[in-house]
């Protein structure tokens, strides 16, 4: 082989080279992209997915005031709770040191393992569970304290599921949005951290006789908080 043979060898090879590193590299930016999209998919999907759903319940944290309401009207209960939609868990963590057994339904999964975590962090993995469940889809029946912060749009449809559900020494604490024909025994708080607070024997009863009526609370049926035995 003569020296410029050998010379345009080394050429080629080089160039061949040169090329295989520049399509591997390719390939690595590519399934970098394409890793990092379908990551970002997967962590953005389950936050998006309320608002596609008939029944749009986004994620919104309850306020530090709307939880220590929550927990101010049922000081003086025992038993279960269950917050319904649990979100980031804070409703269950802070009712467990209270002493509550308390549960989480929350149907997106990062905030459930999210949760999970922060009961442990918080040592309150005993007293504590968390699902990644379908509201509509699971039976409250076992609960006696029960909480939700949900949207007007829902409520009705809620108040016919949990009148159906729940033993009738249950409380029901809704957040920021009443129930739209139950009459609340009491609220606390003001503005968007207010909650109200309905007796499951009244509005069984109610629901057994036809008797629901159509009322939102006065400010002046409105204490500033109340407990309840
Ligand atoms: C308004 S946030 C309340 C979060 C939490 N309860 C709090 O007060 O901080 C409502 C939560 O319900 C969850 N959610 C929406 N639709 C749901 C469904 N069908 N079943 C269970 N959870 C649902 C949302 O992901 C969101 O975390």
């Amino acid at each position: 082989m003569s020296q410029e043979e050998l010379f345009m060898d080394s050429v080629t090879a080089g160039k061949l080279t040169e090329k295989r590193s520049r399509s591997n590299l390719g390939l690595a930016v590519t399934g970098l992209l394409g890793g990092s999209l379908v990551a970002l998919y997967a962590v953005a999907a389950p936050f998006v997915a309320p608002a596609l759903r008939k029944v749009c319940l986004p994620f919104v944290p309850a306020t530090t005031a709307q939880v220590e309401n929550v927990l101010g009207v049922l000081r003086a209960r025992t038993g279960r709770l269950v917050d319904i939609g649990s979100g980031d868990g804070r409703i269950v963590i802070a009712a467990a040191k209270h002493g509550f057994k308390a549960s989480g339904f929350e149907l997106n999964p990062w905030l459930v393992w999210y949760s999970r975590y922060k009961a442990l962090r918080e040592g309150v993995q005993h007293s504590t569970s968390f699902h990644i469940s379908d509201l509509w889809k699971v039976s409250f029946a076992q609960y006696s304290n029960v909480v939700i912060f949900g949207v007007p749009q829902m409520m009705d449809q809620l108040e016919v599921k949990l009148a159906s559900e729940l033993p009738s020494t249950a409380k029901v604490v809704a957040c920021r949005f009443p129930f739209p024909t139950w009459v609340p025994e009491c609220t606390a708080g003001e503005g968007i951290d207010t909650v109200w607070v309905y007796d499951a024997k009244t509005f069984k009863t109610d629901m057994q006789n036809g008797m629901t009526r159509k009322r939102t609370p006065e400010p002046e049926d409105k204490p500033d908080s109340h407990t309840l035995m």
